[in-house]
Formats: C-alpha cells, sequence, structure tokens
C-alpha cells in the first residue's frame, strides 16, 4: 500500500470534523480535503458565504474557512463521491449516549458509526485508510472492521478493495479547538498496520513534531481517550466538591486551587471550580467506562467513576437550592436573569451544559428566565429545556416562562437576581452599578465563574454570592 494520501474525506461536519479538517487543508495544502454530512442544512452552512452563519463557532475559524474553502477544503452533501475519490476516511459522526435497549443510559449509540462504517465499505475503491476520530467506546474500531471486513467478502476476487483501521482521537477542547489543532498537546495514533500509521504521520508532520506523536495499539489509543477525559472530569468534581466545603469553612476555591496547584505534580490547570463540567464528552466517556467496567466486573472501578458523575449533578442541583434560599425560599414569578447558556464561553455548543438542569430546576419551581448568550440561538435553548413538568406533575409550554435578552439591561430589568454561569470576555465588561439600579430589591448576583475579582461588584449594592468564596459571602457590599 502507498503511504501518499492525496484525497482525504471526513464524514461528519460537526465540531470536531469541521474544525479538524479545516486545520489539515491549512496546514496541507497539498491535499485536498472533503467534508461530508447527511445534514444538509449543515453544509450549506459551512457553504454560507457569510462566515458568521457557520454551524461552528470557533475562535480563529472564519479565517481557515476563509482561506481554504473552495481551494483545498470542500464542503459536501456527496458521501458517494467523496469516500469513493479519497485515500483516507475520518470518522467523525457523533456517538450519543443509548436512549433504549441494551446499555441504555450508560452505552454509546454506535448507529452512526455502524452506518458510517457500511458506506465505506460499499463506496471506498482501492486501499482505503479509515480513521476513527470521533470520541467512541473501547472496541469500536473491531466494529468498523468487522463491518469492512465482511464487505470483502462479497467481493470477486480480483478486486483492490482494502482496509485499514486506525485509532486517532481528537484532543480538542471547543472554545480553543483551533490552538490546540495547531499545538496539540499530543497527536495519538493507534493501529497494527505501519504503513498506514505512517501515512497518517506524514499528515500531522506538516506542523506537529514527531516526539509528539504517540503510536500504540488501536485499544490503547481508545481507552487514552476516555481515561483523559475521565481525569479531567474528576479534577472538576473534585474542585466543585472542595468548592462546597470553602462556602461552609470561609476559605476562597481560588486561592485553594492556587495553592493546591503550585504543586507541579497535581499541576494548575483544569481547577477551576464553577457550575459543574458540560459538553459533549465528558458525562458520554466517563459512562462508557462506566458500562465497560461493568461488562468486565469491575463494579469497584465502575462506582469510582459514577461519583465523578453524581458531584456534577450535585452541584448544579446544590446551585439551584441556593438561589431558591437566597430569595425568601421561594423563586415562583420572579424574574432571574441568565448570564451564559453554552457549556462553556467562546462556543455555541450546549450540550450537556450546567445551563439546563439549573435553569430547569428554576422553571420547575415557577421562576421566569431571561436569557443572554452571546452564541446560542432561543429555538437552542427551547429545545433543550423542552419536556419540563412544574412542582404538581403537569407539563408546561417553557416558552412562556423564557425569553432572549437582547442586552444587559434588559436582562437586569425587575429581575430579582442574575445568575452568571460561563467566562465570556464581554460579561466582564458589565458595568453593575448600573444593572442593580434596574433589579428588583434586594438583588442577587449568583457568579459561578472563578476568574472575576470580588471588587468588580463593589461599588453596587448588589448581594453577591460567588461560588467557592466563603467569607462575607452574603453581601460584598
Ligand atoms: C474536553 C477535553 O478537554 C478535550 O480534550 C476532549 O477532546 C473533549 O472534551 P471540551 O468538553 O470541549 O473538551 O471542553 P473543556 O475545556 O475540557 O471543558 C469541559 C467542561 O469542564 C466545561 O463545562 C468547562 O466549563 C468545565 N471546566 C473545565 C471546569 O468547570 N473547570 C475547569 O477548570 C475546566
Ligand atoms: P462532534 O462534536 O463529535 O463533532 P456533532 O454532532 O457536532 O458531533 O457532529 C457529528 C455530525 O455527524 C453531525 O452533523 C451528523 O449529521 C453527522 N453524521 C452522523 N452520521 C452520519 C453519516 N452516516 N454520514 C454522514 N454524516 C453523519
Amino acid at each position: 500500500m502507498s503511504d501518499e494520501v492525496k484525497t482525504i474525506c471526513c464524514i461528519g461536519a460537526g465540531y470536531v470534523g469541521g474544525p479538524t479538517m479545516a486545520v489539515i487543508a491549512d496546514k496541507c495544502r497539498y491535499l485536498k480535503v472533503i467534508v461530508v454530512d447527511l445534514n444538509k442544512d449543515k453544509i450549506d452552512s459551512w457553504n454560507n458565504e457569510d462566515l458568521t452563519k457557520l454551524p461552528v463557532y470557533e475562535p480563529g475559524l472564519k479565517d481557515l474557512i476563509k482561506r481554504c474553502r473552495g481551494k483545498n477544503l470542500f464542503f459536501s452533501t456527496k458521501i458517494q463521491q467523496s469516500i469513493a475519490e479519497s485515500d483516507m476516511v475520518f470518522i467523525s459522526v457523533n456517538t450519543p449516549t443509548k436512549q433504549t435497549g441494551l446499555g441504555a443510559g450508560e452505552a454509546s449509540d454506535l448507529k452512526y458509526i455502524e452506518s458510517s462504517a457500511r458506506s465505506i465499505a460499499e463506496f471506498a475503491t482501492g486501499n482505503t485508510i479509515v480513521v476513527e476520530k470521533s470520541t467512541i467506546p473501547v472496541k469500536t474500531a473491531e466494529v468498523i472492521k468487522t463491518i469492512l471486513i465482511s464487505s470483502q467478502k462479497g467481493l470477486e476476487k480480483n478486486s483492490t478493495k482494502s482496509f485499514t483501521v486506525l485509532s486517532s482521537p481528537e484532543f480538542l477542547a471547543e472554545g480553543t479547538a483551533i490552538d490546540d489543532l495547531m499545538n496539540p498537546s499530543r497527536v495519538l495514533i493507534g493501529g497494527d498496520s505501519k504503513t498506514s500509521i505512517n501515512a497518517l504521520v506524514n499528515i500531522y508532520k506538516n506542523w506537529v513534531s514527531e516526539e509528539k506523536i504517540i503510536k500504540t495499539n488501536i485499544w490503547s489509543s481508545e481507552l487514552s481517550k476516555l481515561t483523559a477525559n475521565a481525569f479531567l472530569a474528576q479534577r472538576v468534581s473534585s474542585i466543585n466538591s472542595i468548592s462546597a466545603l470553602c462556602e461552609k469553612t470561609g476559605a476562597d476555591i481560588r486561592e485553594v486551587a492556587k495553592a493546591v496547584g503550585m504543586d507541579y505534580r497535581i499541576g494548575r490547570h483544569f481547577l477551576k471550580s464553577g457550575p459543574g463540567f458540560g459538553g459533549s464528552c465528558f458525562k458520554k466517556d466517563i459512562l462508557n467506562l462506566v458500562y465497560i467496567c461493568k461488562l468486565y466486573g469491575l463494579k469497584e472501578v465502575a462506582n469510582y467513576w459514577e461519583e465523578v458523575l453524581k458531584i456534577n449533578r450535585w452541584q448544579q442541583n446544590r446551585l439551584t437550592t441556593i438561589i431558591v434560599k437566597k430569595l425568601f425560599g421561594t423563586v415562583t414569578s420572579k424574574k432571574i436573569g441568565i448570564l451564559g447558556f453554552a457549556f462553556k464561553a467562546n462556543t455555541n455548543d450546549t450540550r450537556e451544559s450546567p445551563a439546563i438542569k439549573i435553569c430547569s430546576n428554576l422553571l420547575i419551581d415557577g421562576a421566569r428566565l431571561s436569557i443572554y448568550d452571546p452564541k446560542v440561538k432561543f429555538d437552542e435553548i427551547c429545545n433543550n429545556l423542552k419536556d419540563l413538568n412544574n412542582a404538581n406533575g403537569n407539563s408546561f409550554k417553557v416558552e412562556d416562562f423564557i425569553s432572549m435578552a437582547s442586552s444587559y439591561e434588559e436582562l437586569a430589568n425587575n429581575s430579582d437576581a442574575i445568575l452568571i454561569l460561563t467566562e465570556w470576555d464581554e460579561f466582564k465588561k458589565i458595568e453593575w452599578s448600573k444593572i442593580a439600579k434596574l433589579m428588583r430589591k434586594p438583588s442577587w448576583i449568583f457568579d459561578c465563574r472563578d476568574i472575576i475579582d470580588i471588587n468588580d461588584f463593589k461599588e453596587s449594592d448588589l448581594n453577591i454570592w460567588k461560588l467557592g468564596f466563603g467569607s462575607n459571602v452574603d453581601n460584598l457590599k
């Protein structure tokens, strides 16, 4: 098999596939890169002349698309044709947690992986290297291989079609995706075909130094991704558990995190307390880990990782309880402003966002919400909050109780409280003394961010509650 790859195709034009392929196209101008998706609207958005309409918001992405689109980067719904002309096919489709059937609530649903593998089996020509990029459970490569091999059995003897499968999980974090792809901490490639591994290494070598490229067997590669995400999520749950203790004891979680993180064995990153982790990966990957541990009879290991998820959910419920208590035990008919709905700053992604649980809790308790997020649209918010029942068990129309605020003033006007959930830079510029005048008295700010100095609120007559901040919690005036 030649290790010269000229055309690559990526199945799945989402948060991983789109940015990853944009960076590969930018760094390897000699390659033709085609990103395909079943979803025509999404492909149309990727092809939109107006770059503010791209389906994924990532700092730096617009510039890349401008440089490469139509030159060596293409977005298309022509899946069959694109696979057929490619030497290497990346699978970057979604793998949501199964809702029904075996493993429901824990195992990943591999139906999109399976249908991608079937498309590759059918339409690929010649020697094709298949690269799994989606976050997937361990042993998914086996599923892909089985589908590809069974398709080969039906082929005529003189067919030149053949496949190899590599696992190369993507470690990018949303909000910093382009930077992470341009300067990755490592590139992991798992597989047993040296020629195919080299073909992928040759692509990355264009901008990543070889010592950062790790070659492993395919299962180590798959399990490394799950483990990395589980460790990161565990750090967030660890610091969040201590944030609750800070509030009780008078300590400040930021001071504790700094002191702890300066131990080089622990490290300072990923120690920010907040409303809990969200995003498409952490919960799903831990659930996958829990599922396979149970499958292999490792009950204690499964229980250990499950606790990371329980603390995360507890943090969100804990926050809601604090808000309700501070507002005299009830939020019924009270207006609460929500700043930030995506799962973190600098993204438009709302998957598993802590805002979903917290807003749902508040709506169930009867609150009216005015929401502002720089990148998330009203429909997206409604989709995330649908199917709620009030305290009496009766369903209600969420749209009647939420509205999008187009300014901070609109959000604050007549509100009893504002809850700050994410760390967008623009929230740092809010003039709280002005905002305070618009709110009902006593007015509350519940600030879940890690970065803002408490002095920001000093000039106002607001009551401030800061996550993980133990002293003077009730009023920082
Ligand atoms: C994560 C991994 O970082 C990435 O390597 C993997 O490829 C996909 O999953 P992502 O979910 O995009 O990336 O974002 P990340 O920055 O890891 O944040 C995940 C969640 O943890 C967010 O909700 C974030 O707000 C939260 N978080 C992160 C904290 O609460 N505190 C921190 O210190 C860091
Ligand atoms: P991720 O965060 O992993 O990138 P997304 O949900 O953002 O996940 O993107 C995955 C994309 O994969 C979706 O746009 C979905 O339409 C696409 N997809 C799923 N299955 C297939 C398939 N069989 N062929 C082409 N595209 C697919």
